[in-house]
């Protein structure tokens, strides 16, 4: 049997028939969702419905067959904008109870909904992994991530409030000084970290008193309704609203309000674009947005191959290389491009595809129905302009399986050299000189982060003060990643707006307020009264432990 005989062997055989999936991990019946979230209320919805299909497909008569998982609503721009009512309402104009509501008493509503939250796990790691084709070890870690960043969120609130108990005095002013919400924030998170993605801005911009709209992205729907539930039962009414439907339908009339105060979006340039030229205010609308990204990875002549083989591996093809943080294009110096090439494609053959559940899988399918098309249409433009796919098998697609790709040589003329793949695509680039590497990051549109491997102390210091400049993280020997989540996580040019962290979430969605007085006499007894009778939550000196 050849190489191409059993890699096609292999792909036959790569989707099980439903009887033989092991009974913990099988999704069962397909569900009808009709819930959503809008006021305090899980409503239900009669309306039109949409198939939710998973990407892994299962072996039948008529051949492989996408496993129907279940049907989630398709809620019109009627819906959106009650749940944005329900949203403004409860901020009622930084008026209502959340936004003024004691720092102490919103720790405690989200330490209820954390609790509530992981009784759920089983439940949203099984969904997550059957809805977007993430392995079940990258779908538990997703979910234990996301309650580890809302405790530490939760911390990180505390040290801020505990820094701001305390009262300043500056040339004769009494001043103090918080952290206060800034409105309504819509929140919109991408299908390939549907969790954490977006609960990374949830969460803070919650917590800090803001009233939320969430809308999930089109794929990785069902996941969300397990903590719905979860959601009602831990906050106020109208503090957080979930709908569900067509970006088009929902999104775009709900920035035409100009109610929107904050647009917290994952997703591409383009749309974020769209969204925000459709706010009649511009200046009243802060975003924080994290869009796509070309990160390259650049092999150095000293580099240690080996190292840079096995991070460049985990970079390009961890979840089929769908994270935003992916190494995109790897630039290889032509002294050692041969000996990289081998040893990547080797590291590659040795991958496991199949199902998320089994064991050590690491190339599942995937779950953008159109997205082997587009990468067969980047793959056929560099191969008409000199290119070859230099791994057996690349680029086979079954279904929704698709075989990782490795391209070699990509040169300037084309795409894969500067369009985000999203996808198990690797363009590997053969470079001379650095100057080419340095010009090609200067000109990119994109500027999230660099993997720069080598040892050469000298020339890597002087790399990292240029590239510094360019991107947002420099990740010396190292794959890119977004994690710890401690870290400042951001992107210059086309790949973000604002800086998203544990504590730059906090501050992301907050403004800082003061109250000044005079260092007179009836202003300091007043505000003696005013703390001494807890009068005020935002004069308060209580210290939170
Ligand atoms: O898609 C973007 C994710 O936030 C990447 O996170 O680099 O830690 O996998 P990660």
């Amino acid at each position: 049997m050849t190489t191409k005989d059993l890699i096609w062997w292999n792909l036959e055989t790569l989707f099980p028939v439903e009887e033989e999936i092991p009974a913990q991990y099988s999704y069962g019946s397909p569900i009808s969702h009709t819930e959503y979230l809008i006021n305090g209320e899980i409503r239900h919805w009669n309306g039109q419905m949409q198939d939710i299909f998973s990407p892994v497909c299962l072996d039948t008569d008529n051949g492989p067959v996408k496993k129907l998982l279940g049907t989630s609503p398709l809620l019109t721009e009627k819906e959106a904008l009650e749940a944005l009512d329900a949203a403004y309402l409860a901020y009622n104009n930084g008026t209502g109870e959340w936004p003024t509501m004691a720092v102490e008493d919103r720790i405690k509503a989200m330490e209820k909904f954390v609790v509530a939250m992981k009784e759920q796990r089983a439940l949203v790691v099984k969904t997550l992994m059957w809805e977007i084709g993430k392995t079940l070890k990258d779908s538990e870690k997703e979910f234990d991530r996301t309650v580890e960043y809302i405790i530490d969120t939760i911390d990180a609130y505390k040290n801020l409030d505990r820094d701001s108990a305390q009262y300043e005095f500056e040339q004769g002013i009494i001043g103090k000084i918080r952290r206060c919400p800034l409105g309504v924030v819509l929140c919109m998170g991408p299908f390939n970290y549907p969790l954490n993605e977006t609960f990374t801005t949830l969460i803070p911009a919650l917590l800090m008193g803001n009233t939320v709209l969430f809308k999930p992205a089109k794929i990785g729907v069902l996941l969300h309704r397990p903590l719905l539930e979860a959601f009602k039962n831990s906050f106020p009414k109208g503090v957080i609203n979930i709908v569900f439907g067509r970006g088009r339908e929902t999104v775009g009339p709900l920035m035409k309000t100009g109610k929107i105060n904050v647009l917290a979006f994952i997703g591409t340039s383009k749309s974020a674009n769209i969204l925000k030229m459709q706010h009649p205010k511009p200046n009243r609308l802060r975003s924080v947005l994290a869009l796509e990204a070309k990160n390259p990875a650049i092999v150095l002549d000293h580099a240690d191959i080996d190292l840079a083989v096995n991070e460049c591996i985990l970079g390009a093809l961890s979840y089929n290389g769908q994270r935003c943080t992916a190494l995109k294009i790897l630039f290889v110096h032509n002294s050692v491009v041969d000996e990289f090439n081998y040893k990547f494609t080797e590291a590659l053959g040795k991958l496991k595809w199949g199902m998320p559940w089994e064991k050590d899988v690491q190339i599942t399918p995937l779950p953008e129905p159109e997205k082997p098309a587009f990468l067969n249409e980047l793959i056929e433009d560099a191969i008409s302009k000199g290119a070859s796919i230099i791994n057996e098998g690349g680029a086979t697609v079954h279904q929704t399986f698709y075989a990782p790709a490795v391209v070699y040589p990509v040169t300037k003329d084309m795409k894969l050299y500067h369009e985000e793949q999203f996808g198990p695509v690797v363009p590997i680039v053969s470079f001379e000189k650095i100057e080419e590497v340095i010009q090609y990051m200067v000109e990119s549109n994109y500027g999230q982060q660099v993997s720069l491997f080598g040892t050469d102390r000298e020339e890597m210091a002087g790399l990292i003060d240029k590239f510094v400049n360019q991107v947002c993280r420099v990740n010396i020997n190292s794959q890119c990643q977004r994690s710890p989540d401690v870290y400042p996580f951001n992107g210059r040019k086309d790949s973000g707006e604002g800086t998203l962290s544990v504590v730059d979430a906090l501050r992301t969605f907050s403004i800082r307020a003061m109250v000044a007085a005079k260092e007179i006499s009836a202003n300091k007894e007043m505000l003696r009264g005013i703390i001494k009778d807890r009068q005020s939550n935002f004069m308060s000196t209580d210290f939170i432990f």
